[in-house]
């Protein structure tokens, strides 16, 4: 071997072991000094690709359910990545929030992500044949559930470096965007609506702990497999009334990696500097 070889070998050899060639955090070996996330409703859907590309990226992930025995898809993924942990959170109930917020007290928590939510189905959410029992679910969970939430761990994400708490809003809930009646799924189209006016509450309440408060929509996101569905297989009930619209290209319905992918370089670039807060998952802001 060329002695200018042997020489640069030595070099990179005296770097690696003096720690003088900076290594991605985020990627580290070591995930202890790598960020915390914390993942509502983490079991399905957007929040199970949320706990996915976190991991892949080497965040230390919390990922929180309401039933981790049943979660599957979820244990697989931390079966395959030491950095994600599952615990049981179910946001609709006082005591069990509150008992994880206890048992992770000295743990701080750099992005808090509210993503569980209860949409139900839409025949009991039509104008005028409310199911009002739905509707107060809905509330308890969506609106109630994640201002609960924030509350109980506001004091984990202050004790973080990144300092964010990031709510899955929704372009369902924008008064500004509604243009006729929105007979349908009226109760969640709510819920989501009083959760803006919670989320814009707690930017200006925690801004002085060095809060970012950000709300996120996320598109409309294929949760259910939709897009991959075989020939004669049955679209799901929610989808059927705007399949029409999808076929024909004017309602964009993405797959939930391409969503998630998008809402982490949103969440990533926020700050306490961010103009405006409710916004798309592709950076534009959304009307209230
Ligand atoms: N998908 C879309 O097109 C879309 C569009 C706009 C906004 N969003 C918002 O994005 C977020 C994720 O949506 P998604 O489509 O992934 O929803 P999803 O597929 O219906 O999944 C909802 C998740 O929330 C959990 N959850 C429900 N009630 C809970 C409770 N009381 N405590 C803890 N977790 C609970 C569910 O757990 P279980 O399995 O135990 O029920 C599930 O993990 C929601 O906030 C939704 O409103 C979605």
């Amino acid at each position: 071997m060329p002695h200018f070889y042997r020489a640069g070998l030595l070099w990179l050899t005296l770097l690696l072991l003096l720690g003088g060639i900076p290594v991605n955090p985020a990627l580290g070996e070591d995930s202890s000094g790598a960020p915390s996330v914390l993942i509502t409703g983490s079991n399905r859907g957007i929040g199970l690709e949320f706990v996915r590309q976190y991991a892949e990226e080497g965040w230390q992930v919390i990922a929180t359910c309401r039933s981790p025995a049943k979660a599957d898809a979820l244990q697989a993924i931390a079966g395959q990545h030491a950095n994600v942990r599952i615990e049981a959170m179910d946001i609709a109930d006082a005591d069990s929030v509150s008992d994880l917020a206890e048992r992770l007290q000295d743990q701080p928590v750099d992005l808090l992500l509210n993503n569980a939510a209860y949409l139900g189905q839409p025949g009991e959410q039509q104008f005028p044949d409310i199911d009002f029992e739905v509707f107060e679910r809905i509330l308890a969970v969506n609106t109630m559930g994640t201002t609960r939430v924030s509350v109980a761990f506001r004091e984990h994400v202050a004790a973080s470096q990144q300092k964010k708490i990031v709510i899955l809003g929704s372009a369902a809930g924008s008064i500004g965007q509604v243009s006729a009646a929105p007979n349908t799924y009226l109760p969640y189209r709510a819920s989501k609506a009083g959760l803006h006016l919670i989320a814009r509450n707690l930017s200006l309440a925690l801004a002085e702990q060095g809060i970012t408060v950000g709300l996120i929509n996320p598109g409309l996101v294929d949760t259910r497999g939709v897009l991959d569905r075989k020939p004669g297989e049955p679209v799901p009930e929610e989808f059927v009334p705007i399949m029409p619209l999808i076929e024909k290209g004017l309602i964009e319905l993405q797959r939930p990696a391409d969503s998630v992918r998008d809402m982490r370089l949103q969440i990533a670039r926020m700050s306490p500097e961010s103009p405006g807060l409710f916004m798309n998952y592709d950076g534009r802001e959304v009307p209230w």
